[in-house]
C-alpha cells in the first residue's frame, strides 16, 4: 500500500509538474499525428491542439512531457498499426484493445518500445505472425493479444519475457510446438514468474516436453485447451503446485494421466475431457479443492466408481461421459454441499439408482443417460433435471417410460438475467436499452464476458450472477443498477459465455473517457469478478458516441481554465493522499493489534488468559478462509446487523455455519472470551452446537454446526415443499421449548435468548428442532439476577412489550416471543402479516363467539393442519400460547411449565415423547399414496407408478414422511 502511494504520488507530481509547464515532446506529437492520419475514429480531440500532453487529447497519457500511455480501447479505430508507434520511445502502457477494424500485420518495430511494460490487443484483427521481436521487450508485465488471427508458431524469444504475469494467445491461428528453451534457444520454460498461460482455442500442436514445467513455476491457469496437442501429460505438471485451473480438455493427448497430478492440490479446475487418454482413471484422492472436474470422452479402463466420487466433497460439477464407469452409482455425490452438475451419461452403471435423502439443494443437473440402470427410486427434495432416458429402468417401468425422466428431450434450465421486472414499459428507440433499476433508455457499452475455467455449472444461480453484477458496477464505478447481464451459457468449449450491458450513471451516452476507462480495466484485468468465476476475458464492442464531432473553438478557452483548476486540484489532492496514508498507517496498527487476540487475553489476570473451552475449539483465519472458499458469496448463508453467515467445510468433512461479525459489530477481546466460554459449555440436543472459533486478524467468528433442512420460518412458508403436520408442529415446539428452557435453567450462568422467532429455530435432518443464534445472548449474572437492564433486542412482532416499556430483561421475554412462535405453528403465517398481529387476531377470533370458540379461530388456522381430521390438543395448546403472551410478566409461565405442559399434550393423545424413539411409518405413506409396497419396496420396479404430476407430489410427500414421522405410537 504504502508502495503504490508512493508511485501515485510521483506520478501525480510529474503530471502537475508538466501540466503547469510545458508542451509534449516533438517526437510524440509527430508519432501521434502519425498514428491520427492512418486511423479512422480517433477522438475528436486528437488534433485540436499541438499539445497532446498538456490540452490531453483522449487517451494518451504523459510524464515530463512524454507520452507514457495510449489507450484506446473500444474507440471503433479502423486501420492498421504501423511502425511509427515506436516513435513514442517512452510508451509504457499500450491498449488498442476491441476495435475490430484495426488489424493487419503486427509491425516488428514494436520490439523497439523498450519501456512497454503493458500491450494488449485483445478483440482486434491482426493477422500474421506473432513478431519474435516482441520477446526483447524486457519489461512486459502483460500481454494479451486474444482474439485475434495470428497465425505461426509462439516465438521462443517469449522466454525472455522474465516480468511477463499475463501472456495471454487464446483464440488465434498458432500453430506448432510450444517453445522449450535449450543451449542456443529461450523457451516457455524459463517463464518462472508467469501466473497465465492462456493458450486455448489455438492449433498448437506437439507433445508437451517433461521440461516445460518445474517446481519453480508459479502458474496458477494453464489453459491449453482446444488446440492439438498430441502425446503424454507431462508427470512434471505436479510440480506446479500453485495451480488453480487446469485445462487440457479438447486436444489428443493419449496415455495414462501421471499420478502426481494428485498433488496439485490447489487446483479448482481439472478438464481433461476429449482427449484419448487411457489407463486407470485418474485418482484425484486428496485434491480437496476441486470444484469443477471433466474426464468425459476418454479410454479409461473400465472400473467401479472410485472413491474420490464419494470424498471430494467441495465439488460443484462432476462429468465423465463415456468414462467406462460400471456397478453402482456412489450416494454421497449428491449430499456434497454445492454439488450443482453430475453428468455420467454413456457409462456401464447397473442396479439401482438412489441418490439418497440429502440431496444438496444445489442440484440442478443429474444425467445417467445410456446406462444399464434397472431400478431407480424416487427422491424427495430434489427438483432438478434427471436425465435416465437409454436404460434399462426406462424400458421395464412402464410408468416411468413415458415420464419427463425418459424423455430425450428435456426443458433446459431457463438461464439467469438481469431482471426489469419493475420497468413497466420494456421499448426503446434504435440503439439504446433499458437501465435496470431507473428504467430509463441509454445506450450501454457491451460486450462478451468469457469465463474460460469457472469453478461452478449453475447458470441460474441469481445469488452468483447478482454478486458478478453488483461487483461490476461497483469496482467499475458505475452506479448501482447499471448493469446487465444476459443468457450465461456454457459454450461448445465449455467457456461461460455472458452478455454484459454497462450504462452510464448518468445521461444516455458514456462519453469517451469513461469508456476508455471501463475498457482499460475490463482489457488490462484490473477488474475481479469474485472468484468462483476463474479466468475470463471480456471483448467489448466498439461503443456509439453520440458527439461524433462537435464542440470544437471553445476548448482552448475552457481547457486554459481547466489547467489552472487543476493544478489548485492537484495541490489539494497531494495533500489528500498524505492524509490518507496517515489514516492507512493507523489503520494498519490497528489490525495488528487485533490480531494479536492472546496479547490482550493475557495481558490480565495472569493464569485465566487463555479462554477455557469445553469441546471447542481455536480455528485460525486462513483455516475458515479455505472451509468457505475465501468466504465466497456462493457460501453465504445468511446475514444480519451483526455481519453474514458463511457455510464451510472442515477438512474432516464435518460442514459448519461460520457467523462473521463485521467492522462495527466486533465486541471486546474480554466480552468475545466471556461469550466463547460460555456458549463452549452449553450443550443440548435442542440448541445448536458451538464448534469453535476465531478470533484473529481483526476477525471474530463463531462456528456452528450446520443445521440443513433450514429455519422453522421457511419450513413454514407458502413455498416449503415439506408439510409440516400438526404433530410435527407440537414436536418442533416441544423441541424448542426444552433448549430454551435449558438456556432459562440449566445454563450457568442462566442465558435470556431476547431474539426468539422462528427464523430462529433451525430442523435437522430429522426435522427436530434447535433454537439458534444465542450467540449475543445477555447474560443473566448473580449481581442482576432477575432482570438486566439493557438497550431493547429483539425482532418486530415478537417483542414482549413489557421489555419494550420498561427496559427491564427477564426470561418471561423469551416466552413472550415463543408464544407468538406457537400461534405462528397454527396459523402458519409470520406473526405480523398484511398489517395485522398474530397475538391480536386469535384474541380476537376467540372473543367473538361464546358457543365454540374455537370455531372463531378457523379462518386463521394454517391450510396445512386443517386438513388433518384430527388436531390433538389443539385447545390446550392454543390456550398455553395464550397464557405465553399475557401482557404481564408474572402470568406468563416459565419454559420449564410450558415444556411440562407440552409433553402432557402429546403423551394423552398415545404419543411417547422421547426424542430418540424413531419408527418409520413409511408403509403408512406407501398406502396412503395409493401405492401398495413395503417401506423398503422403494424401488419402482414392477409398481404401477402414477402419472407424472402425481408422481412428483408423492415424491414430495415421501420426503415429509420419511423425516416427519419419528413420534412413536405406544
Ligand atoms: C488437428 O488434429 C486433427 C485431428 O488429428 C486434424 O484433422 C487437424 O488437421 C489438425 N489440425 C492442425 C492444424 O494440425
Ligand atoms: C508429490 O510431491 C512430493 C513432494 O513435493 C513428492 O515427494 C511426491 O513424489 C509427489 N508425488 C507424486 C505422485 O509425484
Ligand atoms: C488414491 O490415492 C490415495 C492417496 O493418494 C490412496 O490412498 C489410494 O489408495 C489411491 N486409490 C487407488 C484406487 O489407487
Amino acid at each position: 500500500m504504502a508502495k503504490s502511494t508512493g508511485i501515485l504520488l510521483f506520478l501525480v507530481f510529474f503530471v502537475s509538474f508538466h501540466v503547469c509547464l510545458g508542451a509534449t515532446d516533438p517526437q510524440d506529437v509527430a508519432a501521434l499525428r502519425s498514428l491520427m492520419t492512418q486511423w479512422q475514429n480517433t477522438p475528436p480531440t486528437w488534433g485540436k491542439s499541438d499539445d497532446p500532453c498538456g490540452t490531453p487529447w483522449e487517451g494518451v497519457m504523459c510524464i515530463k512531457s512524454r507520452v507514457v500511455t495510449l489507450s484506446l480501447s473500444a474507440m471503433d479505430i479502423q486501420g492498421t498499426l504501423s511502425g511509427d508507434i515506436t516513435l513514442l520511445s517512452q510508451l509504457q502502457s499500450l491498449d488498442l484493445s476491441y476495435n475490430s477494424g484495426l488489424g493487419g500485420p503486427l509491425t516488428k518495430n514494436i520490439g523497439n518500445l523498450k519501456e512497454l511494460m503493458t500491450l494488449i490487443l485483445a478483440g482486434c484483427k491482426f493477422t500474421g505472425n506473432i513478431p519474435e521481436e516482441l520477446g526483447s521487450l524486457s519489461k512486459l508485465s502483460f500481454l494479451a493479444l486474444n482474439s485475434n488471427q495470428f497465425s505461426g508458431t509462439i516465438p521462443a524469444s517469449f522466454g525472455n519475457l522474465s516480468e511477463v504475469y499475463w501472456l495471454d494467445l487464446a483464440d488465434n491461428q498458432l500453430t506448432g510446438e510450444l517453445p522449450i528453451s535449450s543451449s542456443i534457444s529461450p523457451g516457455l520454460d524459463l517463464l518462472v514468474h508467469t501466473k497465465h498461460f492462456h493458450f486455448n482455442k489455438n492449433k498448437l500442436s506437439g507433445i508437451l516436453p517433461e521440461r516445460l514445467f518445474s517446481s519453480q513455476m508459479q502458474l496458477i491457469h494453464i489453459l491449453f485447451d482446444g488446440n492439438n496437442f498430441t502425446g503424454d501429460i507431462p508427470s512434471t505438471i505436479g510440480l506446479v503446485q500453485t495451480l488453480e485451473a487446469l485445462r487440457l480438455d479438447k486436444n489428443d493427448f493419449s496415455g495414462t494421466v501421471p499420478s502426481s497430478i494428485g498433488n496439485l492440490t490447489k487446483l479448482n479446475e481439472l478438464n481433461l475431457a476429449n482427449n484419448k487418454l487411457t489407463g486407470p482413471m485418474p485418482n484425484l484422492t486428496g485434491m480437496n479443492s476441486l470444484n469443477y472436474v471433466d474426464l468425459s470422452n476418454n479410454s479409461f479402463d473400465p472400473t467401479e466408481a472410485p472413491l474420490w466420487f464419494s470424498t471430494i466433497v467441495t465439488l460443484t460439477s462432476l462429468a465423465a461421459s463415456h468414462g467406462g464407469l460400471t456397478g453402482q452409482v456412489p450416494q454421497k455425490l449428491f449430499s456434497f454441499p454445492q454439488i450443482q452438475q453430475v453428468i455420467l451419461d454413456h457409462n456401464e452403471f447397473n442396479g439401482t439408482l438412489d441418490m439418497g435423502s440429502t440431496i444438496s439443494p444445489q442440484l440442478k443437473t443429474v444425467d445417467f443417460e445410456n446406462n444399464n440402470i434397472s431400478l431407480f427410486t424416487p427422491t424427495a427434495n430434489y427438483n432438478g433435471t434427471l436425465m435416465l432416458h437409454g436404460n434399462e429402468v426406462c424400458d421395464t417401468v412402464t410408468l416411468l417410460k413415458n415420464s419427463i425422466y425418459c424423455n430425450e428431450e428435456q426443458k433446459a434450465l431457463t438461464p439467469y438475467s438481469t431482471s426489469l421486472a419493475s420497468c413497466s414499459s420494456n421499448s426503446c428507440p434504435d440503439g439504446l436499452s433499458l437501465r435496470p433499476l431507473s428504467c430509463n433508455c441509454a445506450c450501454p457499452f457491451t460486450g462478451v464476458m468469457t469465463f474460460r475455467a469457472p469453478f461452478f455449472s449453475d447458470v441460474t444461480n441469481r445469488t452468483l450472477f447478482q454478486n458478478l453484477e453488483a461487483k461490476l458496477w461497483q469496482n467499475l464505478s458505475l452506479s448501482p443498477g447499471s448493469t446487465f447481464l444476459q443468457d450465461p451459457f456454457f459454450d461448445r468449449d465449455s467457456y461461460l459465455q455472458v452478455q454484459v450491458k454497462l450504462f452510464p450513471a448518468t445521461g444516455t451516452y458514456f462519453n469517451r473517457s469513461e469508456v476508455l476507462r471501463i475498457g482499460f480495466q475490463l482489457s488490462n484485468q484490473k477488474f475481479k469478478p469474485p472468484d468462483i468465476f476463474g479466468p475470463y476475458a471480456f471483448i467489448g464492442s466498439p461503443y456509439p458516441f453520440s458527439d461524433n464531432l462537435s464542440g470544437g473553438s471553445s476548448l482552448k478557452k475552457s481547457a486554459v481554465a481547466g489547467i489552472a483548476v487543476g493544478c489548485v486540484v492537484l495541490v489539494l489532492a497531494l495533500i489528500g493522499m498524505g492524509v490518507y496514508a496517515l489514516r492507512q498507517k493507523r489503520r494498519a496498527e490497528r489490525a495488528t493489534e487485533l490480531s494479536k487476540p492472546f496479547a490482550s487475553w493475557t495481558s490480565g489476570k495472569g493464569t485465566d488468559g487463555i479462554p477455557q473451552l469445553k469441546g471447542a475449539r481455536w480455528f485460525t483465519f486462513d483455516e475458515l478462509t479455505q472451509s468457505t472458499n475465501n468466504f465466497a458469496e456462493m457460501n453465504e448463508i445468511g446475514a444480519g446487523g451483526y455481519g453474514k453467515v458463511y457455510k464451510g467445510i472442515l477438512p474432516n468433512g464435518q460442514i459448519v455455519a461460520i457467523k462473521r461479525a463485521q467492522a462495527g459489530s466486533l465486541q471486546g477481546a474480554a466480552e468475545f472470551k466471556t461469550e466463547i466460554e460460555l456458549l463452549s459449555r452449553v450443550h443440548h440436543k435442542n440448541l445448536v452446537g458451538l464448534v469453535g472459533f476465531c478470533f484473529e486478524q481483526g476477525e471474530q467468528m463463531l462456528v456452528y454446526e450446520f443445521i440443513p433442512n433450514g429455519t422453522l420460518r421457511e419450513n413454514l412458508s407458502e413455498r416449503s415443499s415439506k408439510q409440516l403436520d400438526w404433530m410435527r408442529r407440537l414436536k418442533i415446539a416441544l423441541d424448542s421449548a426444552r433448549g430454551l428452557a435449558y438456556l432459562h435453567e440449566l445454563a450457568d450462568p442462566p442465558i435470556i435468548h431476547r431474539d426468539i422467532k422462528s427464523d430462529n429455530i433451525l430442523l435437522d435432518e430429522k426435522l427436530n428442532a434447535k433454537v439458534a443464534d444465542f450467540g449475543l445472548s445477555k447474560l443473566v449474572s448473580d449481581a442482576e439476577k432477575g432482570h438486566v437492564s439493557t438497550q431493547v433486542k429483539g425482532t418486530l412482532g415478537y417483542l414482549d412489550p413489557e421489555y419494550y416499556m420498561t427496559q427491564q430483561l427477564t426470561e418471561k421475554s423469551d416466552v413472550y416471543s415463543f408464544g407468538v412462535v406457537m400461534l405462528e405453528l397454527i396459523a402458519g403465517r409470520p406473526p405480523l402479516h398484511k398489517g395485522k398481529y398474530i397475538v391480536r387476531e386469535v384474541r380476537l377470533a376467540l372473543n367473538m363467539r361464546s358457543e365454540d370458540q374455537y370455531c372463531g379461530l378457523r379462518d386463521m388456522v394454517d391450510p396445512v393442519i386443517q386438513s388433518s381430521e384430527n388436531l390433538i390438543a389443539f385447545k390446550g395448546f392454543v390456550e398455553l400460547a395464550l397464557r405465553c403472551v399475557e401482557e404481564t410478566a408474572v402470568r406468563r409461565p416459565s419454559m420449564n411449565q410450558v415444556v411440562k405442559e407440552i409433553e402432557l399434550m402429546l403423551q394423552s393423545d398415545g404419543f411417547n415423547t422421547e426424542p430418540e424413539s424413531e419408527v418409520s411409518s413409511a408403509t403408512d405413506f406407501w398406502r396412503a399414496a395409493g401405492i401398495d409396497g413395503t417401506p423398503h419396496s422403494h424401488l419402482y420396479n414392477d409398481q404401477p407408478l402414477p402419472t407424472k404430476e402425481v408422481n412428483s407430489n408423492a415424491f414430495e410427500y415421501s420426503g415429509a414422511y420419511s423425516y416427519s414421522t419419528k413420534i412413536e405410537p405406544k
